[in-house]
């Protein structure tokens, strides 16, 4: 028997088309990938040295995002046997083991694979090992029937199965593992003499069976593994089940949330241990939060890296480029884009800092705002350590703030400022004494005579 050695089929021809999309169906993402590159994903881990895609003339964007595995065309899709067929050119001679899966089961984990994988080389030498789930319902699955040895006989598709067959709790997920030296002698006898005239994947098993080898099943006991994704409906079920299954995982590692039902994180967030995580906290691709980081309720985080014991939120924004140095403060209405802020500088309100390095111990004031965009190009903000930026101070972007320097509120800076010096451009305080009263007198006079006037009128 050919030892270790593991190659992939994934069936991408469907059309998907209750997904009502101009995306292809395996490219909706779930956590921020799409369905099919979970799969990739674990199946690079595995070590399949060859995986084909089959998918259906006109999907060129699956073949650019799966590359560089190998495409294979179906077409017409006549069913999934004949979607298996379309990989002979990639698998024809390849005699490890062939693992079969769907493009649009983003949840099936590595382990399972590792497990039907391990099924097909025990001693028994099963030609075919078939993934299988008792479904609460198991509405028009096709059900997995035992044969007397405990070994699987066939595969019935719901629409071709009798009263009795209707009746098995054990469905078929979809996934195989196959003996790739077998794998086409039993493509080549299905037929498509059935209820959906098409070539069923599913008929190998009985193939199988009459040619005296055995087929075997390998049971998961989590249902959400095998959740096809079908439609809109389906993909936010999917992501649910996703999503809970990344915030076990974070908790796990020693992440505290406060309420992990309101937390969404990215396939691939990477948080430190004793991070706290508040309510209602969204991530998007590409963050990483080191250890001892507390991240408060409603922040939004995309393409962030947090340095440890820097303090987030509530309501920050941290978008691509955010660089968050160690001990940072950065506080409520705060949006921080492609900037460093170095350590224990702060930004505690109502800011934007954009194309920004901000020096370590650096103060922002409330409502500081870099000005990095004219309209037409993007400039870069330089504040220096332990500079103090006054509150609604404007930054005119390309400028520099020396380090130390001290700027007062309001002040519009268009100049680079020095090192240590104080700067301050708001127009100079007026004072006149008494003239509110007299103003006051003057415009109660003025309306007082307007009235007066509209009633005579009247
Ligand atoms: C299939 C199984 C059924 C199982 C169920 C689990 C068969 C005959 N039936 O039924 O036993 O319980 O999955 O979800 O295999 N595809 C192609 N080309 C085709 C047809 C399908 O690539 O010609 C792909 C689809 O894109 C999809 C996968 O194969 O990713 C499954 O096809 P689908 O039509 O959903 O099969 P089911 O009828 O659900
Ligand atoms: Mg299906």
């Amino acid at each position: 028997m050919a030892k270790g050695r593991t190659a992939a089929v994934v069936l991408a021809a469907g059309l998907g088309t209750r997904m009502k999309s101009a995306t292809p169906k395996v490219l909706h993402p779930v956590a921020g990938r799409p369905m099919i590159g979970h799969l990739m994903a674990a199946l690079n881990d595995l070590g399949a040295e060859r995986t084909v895609v089959v998918v259906s003339p006109g999907m060129p964007e699956v073949g650019d995002y799966v590359a560089p595995a190998r495409i294979a065309i179906q077409d017409p899709p006549l069913g999934t046997g004949h979607a298996v067929l379309a990989a002979r050119e990639v698998l024809g001679d390849f005699d490890g083991d062939v693992l079969v899966l769907f493009g649009d089961t983003p949840l099936l984990t590595i382990e399972t694979m590792r497990g039907m994988v391990a099924a097909r080389r025990d001693a028994a030498d099963p030609a075919v090992v078939v993934l299988g789930f008792r479904p609460a319902d198991p509405a028009e699955y096709g059900r997995l029937v035992a044969g007397e040895d405990g070994g699987l006989d066939a595969i019935v598709e719901f629409r071709d199965a009798d009263a009795a067959q209707r009746g098995i709790g054990l469905c078929n997920a979809g996934i195989m593992a196959i003996d790739g030296r077998r794998l086409f002698a039993l493509l080549d006898e299905v037929g498509n003499g059935n209820a959906k005239g098409e070539y069923y994947l599913t008929d190998i098993v009985a193939i199988a069976r009459a040619k005296g080898w055995s087929c075997a099943v390998v049971e998961t006991a989590d249902p959400d593994e095998v959740m096809g994704v079908n439609s809109r409906a389906g993909l936010a079920e999917a992501e649910a089940a996703m999503q809970r299954r990344l915030r076990a995982h974070h908790m796990d590692e020693g992440v505290t949330l406060t309420d992990p039902a309101t937390v969404y994180f990215n396939w691939d967030t990477a948080i430190g241990r004793d991070v706290t995580i508040g309510p209602n906290v969204v991530f998007g691709a590409n963050v990483s939060i080191a250890a001892d980081v507390e991240i408060r309720a409603f922040c939004h985080i995309d393409g962030a890296r947090i340095a440890s014991g820097a303090i987030v939120g509530p309501f920050a924004r941290l978008r691509p480029g955010a660089d968050i140095g160690p001990d940072v403060h950065i506080g409520n209405f705060v949006e921080i884009k492609e900037s460093t802020l170095e350590a224990g500088a702060k930004a505690n309100h109502l800011s934007y800092i954009g194309d920004s390095r901000v020096g370590a111990g650096a103060n922002i004031g409330a409502g500081t705002i870099t000005c990095n965009y004219d309209g037409y190009f993007k400039s870069r903000t330089d504040i220096g350590a332990g500079a103090f930026i006054g509150s609604n101070t404007a930054l005119v972007a390309p400028v520099t703030v020396g380090a130390g320097a001290i700027i007062g509120a309001g002040s519009v800076v268009a100049k680079d400022v020095a090192a240590d010096a104080l700067a301050v451009t708001r127009a100079e305080h007026v004072e006149r004494p008494g003239l509110a009263l007299t103003y006051r007198a003057r415009k109660q006079a003025a309306k007082d005579a307007a009235r007066g006037k509209s009633k005579k009128a009247g």
